[in-house]
């Protein structure tokens, strides 16, 4: 086959051609559809950036109310959703849950088998819309209660975060929760992103992609990474307890979850800056000790990885306690990051159908040869 190099994980290996986004790490800035995520998060909603990602440039004001409303209006799912959620096995994780809706969802889209850009959009759009309802619902349903269903008269993000809680979120609350959807909105080529494109380049659609992207966000080395950061703050319980316990797991040669990453290695994730600032706000807002000490615990956690290992913290570590503060179950934590995401992989997905090839690598054979049957 020539002299292909073999990189591990492919690791640093260019996959694909877009121009949804760049992670542009000497210049430590996130670029979507060329704009830095870090102003948008600062500047603008997570509406906006639905509208920046599947239209691909970002709304006037009219341009959002209209968006927000389309999606509002979309945020209903099919009453037997709920019934198939009922069904499943109560211990289900949430995660896997979430990906039997995300899957059941494509069976009333008359859309479900097109791989056609603009259908990938009306369908994307109303997932976007969906995937927020049903996360919010994962646990009520999986308990035997009623979905609380979505409320129009409210903002997109003020919706989502009511339906999760069940209480009245104030405006600072909501701008925190908004700023943690944009900070998962959309984030280049991760394992989830390069699994949903990799299965839209058989031309299957929308909600096969979605449904694998959702397997691989699951797991602790990618999206499961934000609740097993809480889980640790939870076991640390304060300060001396979390230091304890990094080294201890440390000396173990575990992983600290919430730390390092591909593309970042060495080097703060942008996305962990913008949401440990939105900690600071929010627990300042409110006058939460509860919160301070969470914030002095991930500083210390956050000093004590970078003087022994050179690691810095990836955007789940400063995400658990954000949404720890606003009182979300640590079950839900993945499935929002899904939730958020899911504007991301749907402008992977029109991209991937507008513009396909199969992907199709080849491998570094190490088994035997010659044996006889
Ligand atoms: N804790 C301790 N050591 C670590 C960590 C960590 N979190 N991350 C990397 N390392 C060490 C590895 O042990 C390895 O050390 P060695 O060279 O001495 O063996 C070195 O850093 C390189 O690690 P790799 O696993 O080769 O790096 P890779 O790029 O494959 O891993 C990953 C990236 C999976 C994110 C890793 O940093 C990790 O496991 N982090 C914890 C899980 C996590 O937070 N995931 C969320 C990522 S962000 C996201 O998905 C939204």
């Amino acid at each position: 086959m020539g002299a292909v190099e073999y990189r591990p994980g492919l690791e640093g290996v260019i996959a694909t051609e877009t121009s949804i986004s760049y992670l542009d790490v000497d210049h430590e800035e996130i670029v979507v559809r060329g704009y830095n995520l870090l102003d948008l998060a600062r500047q603008r909603t997570y509406v906006d950036v639905v509208g920046l990602l599947v239209h691909g440039s970002l709304p006037d004001e009219r341009g959002r109310a209209e968006l927000e409303r389309q999606l509002l209006a979309a945020a209903n799912v099919p009453a037997e959703l709920w019934q198939i959620l009922r069904l499943l096995p109560r211990q289900m994780d949430a995660m896997d849950r979430l990906r039997t809706a995300i899957s059941a969802l494509g069976g009333w889209d008359q859309a479900a088998n097109s791989a056609d850009p603009e259908q990938d959009r009306a369908s994307g759009l109303r997932v976007i819309a969906q995937s927020a309802t049903i996360v919010a619902n994962l646990i009520r349903v999986a308990e035997g209660n009623e979905p609380l269903l979505p409320d129009d008269r409210r903002s997109y993000p003020e919706n989502f975060l009511w339906m999760i809680t069940g209480r009245e979120p104030s405006a600072a609350e909501v701008r925190a929760f908004d700023q943690t959807l944009i900070a998962y909105s959309e984030h280049e080529l991760p394992n989830s992103t390069f699994a949903a494109r990799v299965i839209a380049s058989t031309l299957a659609d929308l909600y096969g992609a979605l449904t694998g992207a959702v397997a691989s966000l699951k797991g602790p080395l990618h999206g499961g990474a934000n609740e097993a950061v809480m889980e640790m703050l939870l076991e640390a319980g304060d300060e001396e307890g979390l230091e304890r316990l990094i080294r201890a797991k440390l000396a173990r040669k575990e992983r600290i979850m919430g730390f390092g990453h591909r593309v970042y290695m060495r080097r703060m994730d942008p996305r962990a800056q913008l949401l440990k600032e939105t900690l600071a706000q929010l627990v300042t807002e409110r006058g939460d000790p509860e919160g301070e000490k969470l914030l002095r615990m991930c500083q210390r956690g956050e000093d004590v990885m970078r003087s022994e290992k050179g690691l810095f913290p990836n955007l789940d570590y400063y995400a658990a306690p954000v949404y720890w503060v606003l009182g979300i179950p640590i079950d839900l934590y993945t499935p929002i990051f899904f939730a958020a995401r899911t504007a991301g992989l749907v402008a992977h997905v029109v991209e991937q159908h507008a513009h396909n090839r199969l992907f199709r690598p080849r491998v570094l054979y190490t088994g035997p040869r010659g044996l006889k049957p």
